[in-house]
């Protein structure tokens, strides 16, 4: 299959009346705000916004009042049926997608790792083949490079001149990392070619020779991991990652950040570099739990935590790192969704090293989001939709056809109630493991529509989700928000704004440039302060910086029956500050 076309035909038996839907009432948030109006959709397209549309008979109508509408989430690292370690994860594509669009996300973004015998090209055929004809949403593919010469380099070029691919990661740990020059000539590479270079940055040889210090002092239990991986060794590998891309003067995406060390060693870089794209991610695993559970009496409980870079022990870490994203310090959120089941995790029953890498959360990823972003006060919902969704479109060369609601974007479309709660667990995910590392997490916000493409794929609350409905989203070169000028990424916003021009006013946008009638009212405002604080944090009262999204830029409030909202509603509901109301956003 060599076929890198974006239409694939829906089936006759696909189409439905469901065609036409009409979403009414609710509050459309996109990032850079949150307007009142009604979306047409007709064929899996946006094609009209605004009041008092105009539409078809036999339209399905949609009733969202109360309920935010959101682009649909856009997970930017998944491994779905990857074999690693001696392993094949257990989510395949159709299991992972449909996990995905339970849980709101309607584009995943999978890495295409490549077997020690196999062509990066051909690797991306197999990936190709297996996901086609499962996926139950768009999907768009990585490159890893695990090894480096002449053939990869041209290979690369081929995949992304010919097969829709303009990301590769490489990594600086596991027995194929890539050294120094090696990643040099990579990210040349790749900064040839207009494609994005994506690092897993942790420091590999450090991480073998303490792996060998613990084992023979007798330390063989999940605990070990993360003493053969800490903070500083993330770190390190952070920094050696950002100062060899400034050498090439390459742009560079940091993938899974997880500790505050890494978090401050990349926006260190970033603050002395500001000339560098430097874009960090990090996981919903990282925000949602941490690693105290390496050090749980229950040997699989605490090996089904493991991932790499580890969650780290320091409790404080997923509030820092959502503070790090609310201020734009980290820019977007994945998954890094790799599960394995409790057999596979044992075969590191007698050596933390040998237990198979990943944890589930494409499914939980908004939730989590979610619950600890926007519910905790720390971020506004378009910060969250930023997060989410927009950003990996933008970086990844989709947008505006993903990660917005404007006229003429894909019909990927969130309809999320606040006032629901859910609460997660194992016994009702859609993963193909019997464990969530997410357990009891109490969430105040669920999607009780998902459409994808058009099609209602949650129906309240409901999964419908077809295997094979997904397409495949080749990403093209040299993206506007990672190569571009500020007047390429202008143009785009204006293309993007435009159709709202044409239906609501920037007025229902909530996009004033400071002077107008609500600009000097009262701020009411509560930034929470860390709780038990152990570690001083620098990013609590930090001056707001330029491109910082923070509640001041919000006006928005969760409205609820729910008693306990109250507390919640008391740190977000915001009126605009003096000096207005700003874009926020990415760079
Ligand atoms: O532990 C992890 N993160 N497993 C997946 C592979 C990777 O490095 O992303
Ligand atoms: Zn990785
Ligand atoms: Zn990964």
């Amino acid at each position: 299959m060599t076929t890198t076309s974006h239409v694939k035909k829906v089936p006759i038996h696909l189409q439905s009346a469901q065609n036409r839907l009409l979403i009414k009432n609710g509050r459309i948030v996109n990032e850079d705000g949150i307007a009142e109006g009604d979306i047409y959709i007709e064929e899996g397209v946006i094609k009209q916004l605004g009041r008092n549309l105009i539409i078809p008979g036999g339209t399905r109508v949609i009733d969202a009042r109360g309920k935010l509408i959101m682009p649909g989430g856009i997970d930017p690292h998944t491994h779905f049926e990857m074999e690693f370690m001696g392993s094949v994860t257990a989510d395949d594509f159709y299991q992972g997608t449909k996990a995905a669009i339970a849980g709101g996300t309607t584009t995943i973004i999978d890495f295409v790792m490549p077997r020690s015998d196999e062509t990066l090209l051909e690797a991306y055929m197999r990936y190709r083949e297996k996901a086609d004809p499962k996926v139950c949403c768009d999907y768009a593919l990585h490159v890893c490079v695990t090894s480096w010469g002449e053939r990869q380099k041209n290979e690369i070029k081929e995949l992304t001149a010919k097969h829709g691919i303009n990301s590769y990661k490489l990594f600086m740990a596991y027995n194929f990392a890539l050294r120094d020059s090696e990643i040099y000539q990579l990210m040349d590479t790749c900064k040839s070619i207009g494609a994005l270079t994506m690092v897993h940055a942790e420091n590999g040889d450090v991480i073998t020779e303490n792996t060998k210090k613990l084992l023979a002092k007798g330390v063989t239990g999940p605990h070990g991991h993360e003493l053969s991986r800490n903070e500083e060794v993330e770190a390190e590998a952070v920094n050696r990652a950002c100062v060899i891309a400034k050498q090439v003067e390459s742009p560079l995406y940091v993938v899974h950040v997880m500790s505050q060390s890494a978090a401050q060693a990349l926006n260190q870089f970033k603050i002395n570099n500001s000339e560098l794209k430097i874009i960090g991610e990090t996981l919903a695993a990282a925000l949602g739990t941490d690693g105290s559970h390496y050090y749980h009496a229950d040997w699989y409980h605490a090996a089904r935590h493991i991932l790499s870079p580890p969650l780290r022990p320091n409790k404080e870490t997923p509030n820092i790192l959502m503070h790090y994203l609310a201020e734009d310090k980290l820019h977007l959120t994945g998954s890094d969704n790799c599960t394995f089941t409790a057999e596979q995790k044992a075969a590191g029953k007698n050596d933390f090293s040998k237990i198979p890498n990943g944890v589930n959360g494409v499914e939980d990823r908004l939730y989590v989001v979610w619950e600890k972003g926007v519910v905790n006060g720390i971020m506004d919902p378009s910060r969250f939709v930023a997060i989410t969704s927009t950003n990996a479109a933008k970086l990844f060369n989709l947008y505006p056809q993903k990660g917005c609601i404007a006229v003429g974007s894909d019909a990927d479309i969130i309809v999320w109630d606040p006032n629901q709660t859910k609460t997660i667990s194992a016994k009702t995910h859609h993963h193909a493991i019997d464990f969530n590392i997410f357990e009891g997490l109490v969430c105040h916000g669920a999607p009780e529509y998902v459409i994808v493409n058009g099609r209602v794929c949650v129906d309240e609350g409901e999964l419908k989700a077809v295997q094979g409905y997904g397409r495949f989203l080749p990403t093209l070169p040299f993206a506007p928000y990672v190569y571009g000028t500020d007047d390429d990424i202008a143009a785009v916003e204006k293309k993007r704004l435009h159709s709202y021009e044409n239906e609501l006013t920037l007025d229902h946008l909530n996009i004033n440039n400071g002077n107008g009638p609500n600009a000097q009212e009262e701020v009411i405002y509560n930034m929470p302060t860390l709780p038990n604080s152990s570690v001083s944090t620098p990013i609590g009262k930090a001056p707001r910086q330029e491109g910082q999204r923070n509640l001041q830029s919000s006006s928005f409030s969760i409205s609820s029956e729910d008693p306990d909202a109250d507390d919640r509603r008391s740190c977000i509901r915001v009126k605009n500050p003096p000096g207005g109301k700003s874009s926020g956003g990415f760079w």
